[in-house]
């Protein structure tokens, strides 16, 4: 069920961010959309991917894809990689980076506000977000298969009509470089949930933006934070399946309804 969006901020979800000190802001794909992103599973999926529509996902995003083909499943994500540094964060992404400064402008105490999202693009962090936790990943973070430190990518921009690419070396053991992104079959790392847990542990109120809440365990989140008894707020233009979970749900749009709360709340002073 889409219903339409509306951009006028419930009041008592600026009452909650109001009353908060830490608040959790917990995105999924749809956080994305806006900038161009395609999302997963709703219905501007997309599907087709372009040249990558022969392949299994699984043929690309796990490790045995990886074992198989390490050149096409460097390309692919090279070739993501590319597409993500062709968009930009949107005004919601700017929102979100603006909330805490904001809230802080309103009554006068510091607020912490922790972005744990389960997208592997950088738009939070390009949108000036400071602390972002990524469960599931991210594209800018490549790392050496045999020692794990960080690696670097080739110079230059991405080439996204290439199906096959060398993976860098490690320049620290000459292991292959791989993508830093959470593959199927592989086990979330821990510290980066660990630090989601803990977040969701010390805040006030939970912002569960652009997700369907059926990817487990990062969909975890939003139901411990309801069990202990946070105030949890979605936005989302279709309702997911989190309704149960939730204090309030606002069917909107990150870029339209992310900068429409902060003026609300900045109203709130003047
Ligand atoms: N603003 C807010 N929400 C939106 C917007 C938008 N402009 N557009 C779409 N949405 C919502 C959809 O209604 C849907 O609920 O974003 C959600 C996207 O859901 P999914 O495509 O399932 O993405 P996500 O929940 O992030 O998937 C979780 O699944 O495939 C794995 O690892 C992948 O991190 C991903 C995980």
């Amino acid at each position: 069920m889409t219903t339409s969006p509306t951009t006028a901020p419930p009041e008592g979800l600026i009452d909650a961010l109001l009353q908060a000190r830490r608040i959790v802001v917990f995105t999924g794909a749809g956080m994305s959309a806006e900038s161009g992103i395609a999302t997963f599973r709703s219905a501007d999926a997309d599907t087709t991917q372009g040249l990558w529509a022969q392949f299994n996902p699984q043929e690309l995003a796990s490790p045995d894809g990886w074992r198989s083909n390490k050149q096409r499943v460097w390309a692919w994500y090279e070739g993501r990689r590319g597409a993500v540094l062709k968009t930009q964060p949107h005004a919601g992404h700017l929102a979100i980076a603006q909330l805490a400064d904001t809230l802080h402008r309103v009554h006068g105490h510091a607020v912490q506000v922790d972005v744990v999202t389960q997208n592997v693009d950088n738009l939070h962090e390009r949108a000036g977000s400071l602390q972002v936790t990524h469960l599931h990943g991210s594209l800018f973070a490549p790392r050496c298969v045999a020692c794990a430190r960080p690696g670097a990518f080739a110079p230059g921009e991405p080439d996204e009509s290439l199906m096959h690419l060398e993976p860098p070396r490690c320049q620290h053991c000459g292991g292959h470089i791989r993508p830093g992104v959470v593959w199927f079959g592989e086990a979330m790392p821990q510290e980066p949930w660990r630090h989601a847990e803990d977040a969701v542990d010390a805040c006030h109120a939970m912002l569960v933006i652009g997700t369907s809440g059926v990817v487990w365990p990062a969909a975890e989140l939003p139901i411990n934070a309801h069990r202990l008894g946070k105030f949890v707020a979605e936005i989302n233009p279709t309702p997911s399946g989190l309704a149960q979970y939730l204090n309030l749900q606002w069917p909107s749009t990150a870029a339209a309804g992310l900068p429409a709360l902060i003026e609300a709340l900045k109203k709130r002073v003047a």
